[in-house]
């Protein structure tokens, strides 16, 4: 049976190939998007959902407000991240979106935990949910109908960095970085979550020669793609040169929790640090070390090329 997924989205530039390339997978039907700060502001986020949507053929595709800010924060998040350009697109105009996302943005991510509270009840474990951004939508989920969460099939969440540094602080990965309580909340409910950080997701690089593939096309999704994401790669060789290009981050997330075989797990019980010089670390919780079970699974391995070339070929599948 065809699994539905749900994305969760702080849409900017490896968030909208992860959005592509679940277009591309037959093994999943996508259900809906629901949208988070992070990379740009919420409501930011949302209309690059419904332009990406509208772009790649699936205008149907419900996009839902989310979180506008982290569960601590008093005021909305306003931030426009480097990594992804101006608009979170790399600064690429596509054309406005014809219809609007569905939901009122709100602190609390109303619509957003609503949108996944009734899929979860409905689709149980047949239901696939891939947070690419910060975790506050899933975390005021759980904190409102726990037991409707752990009903999920699979919940893969892109952040966090466990045997190598983070990319926003010496130990914290962006995502995590952007709402530790919420992640923290996540990995410590008993809600199983595996997690795809950036142990994996540099070592997941985009060959150059794609962005000129796509380009030729000559499709406005490929030709618009090859401009965001040539802006994305651009960012990498400056200022990340060790790399070679940019990292696949959220696309890999995405085909993890499809193909599960494309990653080895560790299992192991985290924590997030919310305080001190290592905020938004994810590390082993020492108190919960010994208990037999383990919530989280940490990918610690790839399959890179067979991942790399799987995207390469549903990404130029998504963009024809
Ligand atoms: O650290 C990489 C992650 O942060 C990716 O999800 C990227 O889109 C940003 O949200
Ligand atoms: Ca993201």
């Amino acid at each position: 049976m065809t699994k539905k997924l749900i994305l969760d989205l702080d849409a900017g530039i490896d968030d909208a190939m992860a959005l592509a390339y679940a277009l591309a997978s037959p093994e999943v039907e996508l259900i809906g998007i629901t949208t988070v700060f992070g990379n740009v502001p919420c409501a930011q986020s949302m209309t690059n959902c419904r332009a990406l949507l509208e772009l790649l053929g699936a205008p149907d595709v419900p996009v839902v407000a989310g979180a506008d800010r982290a569960l601590a924060a008093t005021e909305p998040y306003t931030t426009m991240v480097d990594v992804h350009g101006a608009n979170g697109l790399g600064g690429v105009k596509l054309p406005a979106p014809r219809t609007a996302a569905e939901g009122v943005l709100d602190a609390c991510a109303t619509a957003a935990v609503s949108f996944l509270l009734d899929a979860a009840r409905r689709y149980g474990e047949n239901l696939i949910y891939v947070p690419t951004g910060p975790l506050t939508n899933l975390a005021r989920a759980l904190a409102l109908d726990a037991q409707a969460v752990a009903r999920i099939g699979a919940i893969t969440f892109m952040g966090g960095a466990l045997t190598v540094p983070g990319n926003v602080t010496p130990g914290a990965e962006a995502n995590i970085a952007n709402d530790p309580e919420a992640a923290d909340a996540v990995v410590r409910s008993s809600v199983p979550v595996t997690m795809v950080g950036l142990d994996v997701t540099h070592q997941t690089i985009l060959p150059a020669a794609e962005i000129e593939r796509w380009r030729a096309l000559g499709t406005p999704a490929g030709e618009a793609f090859a401009a965001i994401v040539g802006y994305y790669s651009q960012f990498y060789l400056t200022h990340q040169g060790h790399l070679g290009g940019c990292a696949l981050h959220d696309p890999l997330a995405v085909a993890a929790a499809i193909d599960t075989t494309l990653i080895g797990t560790l299992g192991i019980n985290l924590k997030v640090d919310v305080a001190g010089p290592f905020r938004g670390r994810t590390v082993g919780d020492a108190a919960r070390l010994r208990d037999v079970c383990k919530t989280a699974q940490v990918a610690l391995t790839v399959d890179a090329p067979r991942f790399v070339a799987r995207f390469c070929e549903r990404l130029t599948c998504a963009l024809a």
